[in-house]
């Protein structure tokens, strides 16, 4: 794993958004497995910066994502596609046809996931996968288990996810308690995945992803197994490695 220690956020996010606008700009057909939460949004302003400022095109990417919220309609404000149309797609050159979340109303799930399993399997895997980190070491929405899951399935939400996700819903009650998540062979198909991390909240479990033992109970500790991984954190962020 190749780690770049950044001073703060927006280090990090100029990092992230040039190594991302590089492999656009190299290969325009690029497949980019994207995420949410609150970590990509500076990535994503980048961007929207350099499509408008500095012609990177997007005309030709695919987007595939990794989540979304079960039971929640892509127009619900808090849905993962609402977010990634607000924060990305509405404001760049992207043919929102090629743009893929899961679908959050699902009426055969079983259908569904094999479909986004089959599409992930047809792109011939992300070119980048863009990840950031849940406190339990969730990636996408892998949570902690006894073992890791290889296809897109539906996952129940741990109470630690629900309550930290709840800053975005008008309260707790309104969090989705189920989501749809690309599982760890769709993430691990990337060539390469781009992990971000900021602050001193996630220095422990970014520790147990990057020391600790490969574990289903630290979902993001399987990145160690991938060949080539970008860890992008702020000092914060790696405060707690010993290696560094
Ligand atoms: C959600 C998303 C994850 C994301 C995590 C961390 O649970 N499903 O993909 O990594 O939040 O969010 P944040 O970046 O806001 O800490």
């Amino acid at each position: 794993m190749q780690i770049i220690s950044v001073k703060d956020y927006q280090a990090l996010s100029l990092q992230a958004a040039r190594l991302i606008g590089a492999q656009v700009r190299l290969n325009p057909d690029t497949v980019l497995g994207l995420a949410t939460g609150s970590t990509p949004v500076g990535t994503y302003k980048e961007l929207i910066r350099m499509c408008a400022e500095e012609d990177l095109d997007f005309s030709n990417v695919t987007t595939v994502n990794l989540d979304e919220y079960y039971g929640l309609a892509p127009d619900h404000e808090q849905s993962y596609r609402y977010f990634m149309n607000q924060n990305l797609f509405d404001h760049i050159n992207i043919d929102k046809e090629f743009t893929y979340v899961p679908d959050g109303l699902s009426k055969d799930l079983e259908a569904s996931c094999a479909d986004y399993d089959d599409l992930i399997e047809f792109l011939g895997g992300t070119d980048i996968q863009l990840l950031g980190i849940g406190h339990d070491g969730h990636i996408g929405f892998n949570e902690p288990d006894d073992v890791f899951t290889a296809g897109t399935h539906l996952v129940d939400l741990t109470p630690d996810t629900i309550e930290a996700n709840a800053r975005f819903f008008k309260s707790a009650d309104e969090v989705p308690h189920q989501a749809i998540t690309m599982g760890m062979k769709g993430i691990m198909s990337a060539s390469t995945i781009l992990i971000l991390a900021s602050g001193k909240a996630k220095a422990s479990i970014i520790r147990k992803m990057v020391e600790g033992p490969v574990d289903p109970q630290v979902p993001a500790s399987i990145l160690q197994l991938h060949p080539d991984v970008v860890l992008i954190a702020d000092e914060d962020a790696l405060s707690e490695l010993m290696a560094l």
